[in-house]
């Protein structure tokens, strides 16, 4: 095969394009498909600080570095979530990637800064890991980018991600979910605007960047994910992709182009309820934020935000 743009050998293919690249025409069209992403639905506009949101894995070290190779002012923000030796893991590969570019990467400790781990707080809140480690991460993207000035929270949700939680959606027909999903969540009163400029790129080719661009990422999964139900709905989706390429990528932006607004005002009559929790000010419909609750009950005596 050879490649599309400039007709040297591939490396590699993407079969939902129907197309080869050389690794220098790969890693430009993986800019191509982030720069599209950011046009097509406005999510950063220029002089806009970006805060990316960085595991350690693949496509948020792989989304910083596109970012930054598109001139995008982007700093990273780690979570450590006490996770055992998977977070002190993943913590070096965010914190070598950040020293070998010379970003600035905000380091923010569950444990250490606010006195209770992922275990602990799903366990004392009675939810899952998956959904405990979720709430505490959207809390503190928020409320660190509030904290810091950024305009705007950047995720590596890529196309993988995407399709498979609007299939999980779709099965139970989660219509606020629904509403809420797409490449961009506006800023409202207490919350910044969410993005997610990976949504045109799939797992494979965010392995594949990584690897050309030369970015030691972290490949083992949480250990903690092994009941995560999107596991099982992305093979799911993978069986449908092997056999029509291209079925995942429709699936998704049919729905941002032809369904979503129609479940927007779901969304939006939720947001209306909102009122700042009297602890952090986070956004919540009761007096006392979801984070907070977990914190309290977690360490009744410590309730605290860190500096
Ligand atoms: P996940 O929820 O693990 O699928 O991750 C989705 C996105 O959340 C990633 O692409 C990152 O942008 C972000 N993220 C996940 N874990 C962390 C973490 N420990 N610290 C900062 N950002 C994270
Ligand atoms: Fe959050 Fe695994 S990374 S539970
Ligand atoms: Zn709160």
């Amino acid at each position: 095969m050879k490649c599309r743009r400039c007709r040297k050998p591939a490396v590699i293919d993407v079969r939902r394009h129907n197309a080869g690249f050389c690794s220098d025409c790969f890693l430009h069209h993986c800019r191509e498909q982030v720069r599209r992403a950011i046009d097509d639905f406005e999510m950063i506009r220029p002089g806009e600080r970006v805060l990316v949101a960085v595991s350690g894995g693949k496509d948020s070290l792989g989304l910083w570095h596109l970012l930054r190779q598109l001139e995008y002012q982007a700093d990273g923000l780690y979570i450590g979530l006490g996770i055992g030796e998977y977070s002190d893991e993943s913590r070096r590969y965010a914190q070598a990637f950040a020293s070998g570019e010379g970003a600035r990467l905000i380091d923010v400790d569950l444990p250490a800064g606010f006195g209770f781990d992922i275990a602990e707080g799903s366990r004392v809140a009675h939810r899952a890991p998956c959904s405990a480690c979720g709430l505490s991460k959207r809390h503190l993207f928020n409320s660190v980018a509030t904290a810091h000035g950024y305009d705007v929270v950047a995720t590596g949700h890529n196309l993988d991600d995407e399709a498979a939680v609007l299939f999980g959606n779709v099965l139970r027909w989660e219509t606020g979910y629904l509403g809420r999903q797409h490449p961009v969540l506006p800023a409202a009163p207490g919350f910044k605007r969410k993005v997610k400029p990976l949504v045109r790129m799939g797992e494979r080719e965010m392995a594949a960047y990584c690897f050309l661009a030369g970015i030691d990422y972290m490949v083992e999964e949480c250990p903690m994910a092994d009941g995560n139900r999107h596991l099982g709905y992305k093979a799911a989706l993978n069986t449908i992709e092997e056999r029509s390429p291209g079925t995942k990528a429709a699936f998704v932006f049919g729905f941002i182009e032809r369904v979503h607004d129609r479940f927007a005002p779901d969304a939006e009559k939720e947001r209306e309820d909102l009122a700042p929790c009297t602890h952090c000010g986070a956004p919540t419909t009761g007096d006392i934020c979801a984070f907070c609750r977990m914190q309290e009950r977690a360490t009744p005596l410590a309730l605290n935000e860190p500096t």
